[in-house]
């Protein structure tokens, strides 16, 4: 079971706070050697496909791997909706990121339009059919009309989901859409739910330690 916390573009709590916690934290860029000192598994939210080079902005693995950074999520949707992210960079930054020994954890999801034309399956059909398989690619599913709107996907479609994702792509699967402590153990109670990507709940210590320890003590 794995909780990853996805702090967005908030400065989040006090890594010290979470220290010993067995979770991923995705700080924003400038908390990211204060989480790894703390001793946090500490990802990027992002990370670029090339090495180095001219690209303002952007962060490339080895760089991260240099601060002591151990993975990153690619394809939030966020990156999708408002930075131009495609199915096509999505996949650039996953596969540059394994080789370079990151852990990724790749997000996909459908839009509440998506969900209600009958397209969730193509779309995530579509999604996933650039990824290839890793030993240290966890996959994300985030209906996007679930993040940050208090509108949780049900434990039944959420498994359902899962479901369909791993068999189109052998990975863990993590929910990610308003999780709280209050609904994560019925969603990690599905089988095919491995874990959780959490945003608004992982910028409070108390709902955070909350769900992870919810999480400990579903039989995995
Ligand atoms: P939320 O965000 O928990 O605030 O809905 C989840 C995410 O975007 O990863």
């Amino acid at each position: 079971m794995l909780i990853a916390g996805n702090w967005k573009m908030f400065r989040g709590p006090d890594p010290v706070a979470l220290a010993g916690l067995d979770a991923v934290v995705c700080p924003p860029f400038t908390r990211l050697r204060e989480c790894v000192e703390a001793g946090l598994t500490t990802y990027a939210q992002n990370v670029h496909w090339e090495a180095e080079g001219a690209y303002t902005g952007e962060i490339s693995a080895p760089l991260l791997l240099e601060l002591g950074v151990v993975g990153s999520l690619v394809g939030h949707s966020e990156r999708r909706q408002y930075f131009g992210e495609t199915d096509e960079t999505v996949a650039k930054r996953a596969r540059a990121a394994l080789d370079a020994g990151l852990r990724v954890i790749a997000c996909v999801g459908e839009t509440q339009e998506q969900r209600e034309a009958g397209e969730t399956e193509d779309v995530l059909r579509r999604q996933l059919s650039m990824l290839e398989p890793h030993s240290e690619l966890v996959l994300a599913y985030e209906p996007v009309w679930a993040i940050g709107t208090g509108h949780t996907a049900t434990p039944e479609m959420a498994q359902d989901a899962h479901a369909f994702i791993k068999s189109l792509l052998d990975a863990p699967v993590l929910y990610g859409g308003s999780v709280k402590p209050d609904n994560a153990g019925a969603l990690l109670a599905q089988p095919a739910v491995d874990g959780a990507l959490v945003g608004g709940a992982s910028l409070e210590v108390d709902s955070f330690k909350a769900i992870c320890e919810t999480a400990a003590r579903i039989p995995s």
